[in-house]
């Protein structure tokens, strides 16, 4: 996924691989950020941020921003990117994105020891004209799964009725 902040008036954005849900309904994700990144410090100073979800024909493209710091470049332009104004926090979302969250970071008491930001959703958009948005994952090495058939297995989620 990638993370926008705006810090001290200027925005920037980067990709984040080490990410995961934590809790819901009341949902928590927990991004994963060294200190190597402009966007940590921006993180630890203005406390928010925009999670932006992109498809797979957007996956060079978010490979070359983790390849370059917004302390040297302004990514947006670098990669044509367009910011969109979010409502609860400064930092943009990415327009072509199929979703952006914005967030408020909850709990810092894991970045001093492992660089984990646990960041809670204030407000979530969807593309909603991607009816079909193919997602990809990164396996680590920069070799990607891009997201294929979905099965269906609602029934036997018996002791989970509420998620369905
Ligand atoms: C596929 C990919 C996944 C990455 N995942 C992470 C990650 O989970 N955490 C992290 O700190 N950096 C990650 N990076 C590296 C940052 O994106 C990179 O350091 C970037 O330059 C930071 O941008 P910034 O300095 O503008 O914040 C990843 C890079 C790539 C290419």
């Amino acid at each position: 996924m990638l993370v926008t902040t705006q810090h001290r008036g200027t925005p920037n954005v980067m990709t984040n691989g080490f990410n995961m849900m934590v809790r819901h309904p009341r949902p928590l994700v927990a991004c994963t950020m060294g200190p190597w990144d402009h966007n940590h410090q921006a993180l630890v100073e203005t406390g928010e941020g925009v999670i932006s979800i992109p498809t797979a024909d957007m996956a060079a493209t978010v490979v070359d921003i983790g390849n370059c710091s917004g302390a040297d470049v302004d990514k947006f332009a670098e990669f044509d990117l367009t910011a969109v104004a979010g409502a609860e926090v400064q930092a943009p979302l990415v327009a072509g994105c199929f979703a952006n969250i914005e967030c408020k970071v909850a709990d810092s008491s894991l970045v001093a020891p492992y660089n984990l930001f646990l960041r809670e959703p204030v407000r979530a958009w969807t593309d909603r004209s991607q009816t079909q948005p193919q997602l990809f994952h990164h396996r680590g090495d920069g070799t990607f799964t891009l997201d294929g058939p979905t099965i269906d297995l609602k029934e036997r989620m018996t002791k989970w009725q509420y998620l369905l």
